[in-house]
C-alpha cells in the first residue's frame, strides 16, 4: 500500500509525532509530562540531535534540524532523519505520523517528509506473507505554518514516481518484458494525464531501428519502442526537453556473455533508466508543470540465441551510421542511438538520457553520484548541477574531450561500439554523441540505480535514481 502525505492544521493529534524544533528548542506545552519534558531538556543540553519519546500508544520522536546548516545539507540531514524513525514507527504499528514544525520551516517539514515516504518504500509481490510483511505506516500529515497544499501534493506525487520506479526496477524479467514494459507506461500514462504511444516490432521496422533490431534479434521476445509527451497549454519552452531512457530489461550480455554473481545476477535493473523517465513524466503531469516534455523509451532485453547479434557483425542505425559490434554487452549505447536520432525531428531545446550503461561509471564513482557528460549549454548545465544538489543525487560531470573519438573508431565501418580499456563511460559517451545534433546530456546511472545493501531512505534494490533529479530540474525551469 502507498504512503500518502497530506497537510495538517493542528498538531495536536493522538497519533504518532516527530516535533521538529525551533533553533531555541523550545519544547510546545500539552504534549509531555513534567518529568519527560525534563527528560527532554537535558538531552537537548546534551545536543542530542534526535530523542524518541515512547508514550505507551505512540511515539513521539524529536528532531531539531541543524538550520545553520547550507540548505542542500540541511534537507538530506532531514530525509535521513524522517528515515530514521521509521523503524520506531512501524515496531509501534504506528498507522499515522504528524510531522510538527515549530520553526515554520517548510523546506525541514518536506524533507523529513520525504524521507518517511521513501523509505517506507517495500517490495513485497512476491512474498507468501506479504500482508503481514507490511509496514504499519500509511499515513504521514504535515503541520508547517503558511506551507501551500500544492507543495505537498508535489511531494505526494514525486514520491509515487520514485516508488512506481523502484518497482519497475525490482520486477524480474519473467514480469517485465519489453512488452509488459511498454504496458506498464500505458499505465503510468492514463495515471498521471500524459500521451503515451508504443511502437512495436513491425513500426520499428518499418523506422529501420537497426541498433534496437540487432539487440533484440536474439530474443524471443519483440522489442517495444515507447513514446511519451506531456505538452500543457501553459508550457514555458517553445521547443520540447526529450527524455531518453535506456530500457534493457535484461541484460544477459549476449553472446559476449557476462559472469553471473554480481553482474549478471543484478541485470534485471538494466531498464532503470527506461523507468526513470517515464515515473518522471508521470509525476511531471500530475503535478501539472508548466512544460513540454517528450520521454522516449527503447525497450528490449539482451540474450544469446542461434539469432543474436554478433562481435564482428556490423550493423546499420536508424540514422544510416554504421557500427562494427565488438562486444554485444555494450548493447545499450545500441538502442540508446536509434532513439537519440529519432529525437531530431522534435528539434528538442535539450535532450537528457538516463542508462545504466557502462560498468566503469559505476566503478568511478561508486552508488554516491550521477555520472554525467554531453553538449548542453553552460547555463543548462548548471540548472542540471544544481537540481542534482538539490535532491542530493549529485552529478559528477567527466571530460568529454575530442580525443576519446578516436578510441571508437572503427576499420571497417563508420565506430565499434567499443573504446579500450580507458575512460569506458566517455567513449560510451562519446558513441551516443554521434546520434545527436541539439544540446544534449548523458546520464550514466549504472552507480546510483540499484543497491546491494540498504542506503538510508534509498533502501535496498532499485532505488529510483535520477526521478527526484528530473522533478526538481524541470520544476525549476
Ligand atoms: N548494463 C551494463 C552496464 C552495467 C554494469 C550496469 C554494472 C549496471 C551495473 C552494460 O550494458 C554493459 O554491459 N556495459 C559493458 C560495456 C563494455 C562491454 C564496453 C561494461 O560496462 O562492461
Ligand atoms: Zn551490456
Ligand atoms: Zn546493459
Amino acid at each position: 500500500m502507498q504512503t500518502t502525505i497530506g497537510l495538517t492544521p493542528s498538531f495536536k493529534t493522538v497519533d504518532s509525532i516527530i516535533l521538529l524544533l525551533d533553533d531555541k528548542g523550545t519544547i510546545p506545552p500539552g504534549l509531555f509530562s513534567p518529568a519527560e519534558s525534563d527528560f527532554i531538556k537535558k538531552e537537548l543540553k546534551a545536543e542530542r540531535k534526535t530523542i524518541v519519546i515512547n508514550q505507551y500508544k505512540r511515539l513521539i520522536a524529536i528532531y531539531q534540524p541543524a538550520y545553520k546548516k547550507d540548505l542542500n545539507a540541511l534537507r538530506e540531514a532531514c530525509r535521513k532523519a524522517g528515515d530514521g524513525f521509521l523503524g520506531g514507527l512501524n515496531k509501534a504499528k504506528a498507522k499515522r505520523v504528524v510531522v510538527a514544525d515549530m520553526a515554520g520551516n517548510h523546506d525541514t517539514a518536506l524533507a523529513v517528509a520525504e524521507g518517511l515516504a521513501l523509505g517506507n518504500y517495500q517490495f513485497l509481490k512476491y512474498r507468501k506473507e506479504r500482508k503481514k510483511e507490511e509496514n504499519s505506516l500509511h499515513e504521514i500529515a504535515v503541520y508547517s505554518k503558511g506551507l501551500k497544499a500544492e507543495k505537498v501534493k508535489q511531494l505526494q506525487n514525486t514520491v509515487e514516481a520514485v516508488w512506481a520506479c523502484r518497482t519497475l526496477v525490482n520486477e524480474p524479467q519473467s514480469f517485465l518484458t519489453a512488452t509488459q514494459l511498454s504496458k506498464e507506461f500505458v499505465k503510468l500514462g492514463k495515471a498521471g494525464g500524459f500521451k503515451v504511444n508504443v511502437l512495436t516490432k513491425g513500426r520499428i521496422k518499418a523506422l529501420k531501428m537497426g541498433g534496437l533490431l540487432s539487440v533484440n534479434a536474439g530474443s524471443i521476445e519483440p522489442p517495444t519502442f515507447t513514446i511519451m509527451e506531456y505538452k500543457p497549454r501553459n508550457a514555458k519552452n517553445k521547443k520540447p526537453i526529450v527524455l531518453i531512457g535506456k530500457g534493457v530489461v535484461y541484460d544477459t550480455g549476449g553472446l559476449s556473455l557476462k559472469p553471473t554473481p554480481n553482474s549478471m545476477d543484478y541485470m534485471k535493473s538494466d531498464m532503470a533508466g527506461g523507468a526513470a523517465v517515464a515515473c518522471a513524466m508521470y509525476a511531471v503531469a500530475k503535478s501539472k508543470l508548466p512544460v513540454h516534455v517528450v520521454a522516449l523509451v527503447p525497450a528490449t532485453d539482451n540474450r544469446p540465441s542461434e539469432n543474436a547479434y554478433t562481435p564482428g557483425d556490423v550493423v546499420t542505425m536508424m540514422s544510416g551510421h554504421t557500427v562494427e559490434v565488438l562486444n554485444t554487452d555494450a548493447e545499450g549505447r545500441m538502442i540508446l542511438a536509434d532513439a537519440l536520432h529519432y529525437a531530431k525531428k522534435y528539434k528538442p531545446e535539450l535532450v537528457l538520457d538516463f542508462a545504466t550503461l557502462t560498468g566503469a561509471a559505476a566503478m568511478a564513482i561508486g552508488p554516491y553520484g550521477i555520472v554525467a557528460m554531453g553538449t548542453a549549454t553552460e547555463k543548462q548545465r548548471t540548472q542540471l548541477r544544481e537540481a542534482g544538489e538539490a535532491v542530493y543525487e549529485r552529478l559528477a560531470e567527466l571530460p568529454f574531450w575530442d580525443e576519446y573519438d578516436d578510441l571508437i573508431r572503427s576499420d571497417i565501418a563508420d565506430m565499434k561500439n567499443i573504446g579500450g580499456p580507458i575512460g569506458g563511460a566517455i567513449t560510451a559517451g562519446k558513441f551516443l554523441q554521434r546520434y545527436t545534433d541539439y544540446p544534449w546530456m548523458h546520464f550514466d546511472i549504472a552507480g546510483p540505480s540499484y543497491l546491494h545493501g540498504p542506503s538510508s531512505y534509498r533502501g535496498k534494490g532499485g532505488t529510483g535514481v535520477a526521478v527526484r533529479f528530473l522533478l526538481e530540474f524541470l520544476g525549476g525551469l
